[in-house]
């Protein structure tokens, strides 16, 4: 199977944890691009969906979902999105789109967190991929050097500027082996608005898309 294949197999398996006629959380990048494609096709029996980014609100609105503010929204019954890596303790980074400080945030509003991923995605200890940290841009050199003295690399994503109007610093060569304590240290740096360490709110399902199937791992 394709990688796609895999992410419309996790997308489609996703729906069995939408109830009826709710407000829905929805992720970005493009495993979530398949789950908002599918939701597409019971939009009747939603009333609406929270957009973790500007990118997946306008794909969610060219199905006819309406897009609805977290703020008016409330509590939400159920989050889904995506990740870039994630542990059989369902601790994730995120934020490879970018948009990980209002994934972050519909997630925390969410009572339940279905994370979709291919089976590349699965790994023993978090780090691999760079640790996206979202920054005030005035901080960037001093959150850089905070980064170097935990020992790990920072590098500017070029070019790059969130929906919040800010950068993002990737940083690699962590090897994460405490993702609740790390996540709280990054939070710490004075010009960090939030870091793509999924720890304190993890995932509470991960529907994960393998070659013999969509496998369920529960937290
Ligand atoms: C975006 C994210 C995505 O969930 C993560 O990057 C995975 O993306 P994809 O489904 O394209 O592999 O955190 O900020």
């Amino acid at each position: 199977m394709t990688q796609d294949e895999l992410k419309l197999a996790v997308a489609q398996a996703a729906m069995a944890y939408i109830p009826a006629n709710c407000i829905v959380g929805v992720g970005t990048g493009s495993t979530a691009n398949f789950f908002i494609d599918e939701l597409g096709k019971i939009k009747q029996k939603l009333v609406g969906a929270v957009a973790s980014s500007e990118a997946s609100a306008q794909r969610l609105r060219g199905h006819g979902i309406e897009v609805i503010s977290l703020n008016d929204a409330g509590s939400l019954p159920v989050y889904v999105d995506g990740a870039d890596e994630i542990t059989q303790h369902l601790h994730m980074i995120k934020g490879g789109g970018g948009a990980l400080t209002r994934e972050k945030i519909v997630a925390a509003a969410s009572k339940k967190f279905i994370c979709l991923c291919d089976s590349s995605k699965l790994v023993d200890t978090l780090g691999t991929f760079p640790l996206p940290l979202e920054v005030i841009p005035m901080a960037q050199s001093y959150v850089a050097r905070q980064v170097i003295l935990l020992g790990g690399q920072p590098k500017l994503r070029e070019g790059f500027s969130t929906d919040n109007g800010n950068i993002i610093i990737d940083v690699s060569g962590l090897k994460i082996l405490n993702p609740v304590e790390l996540e709280a240290t990054l939070n710490n740096i004075a010009g960090v608005v939030t870091n793509g360490l999924f720890a304190h709110r993890k995932a509470d399902v991960l529907l994960l898309g393998t070659a013999s199937g969509v496998k369920t791992l529960v937290a």
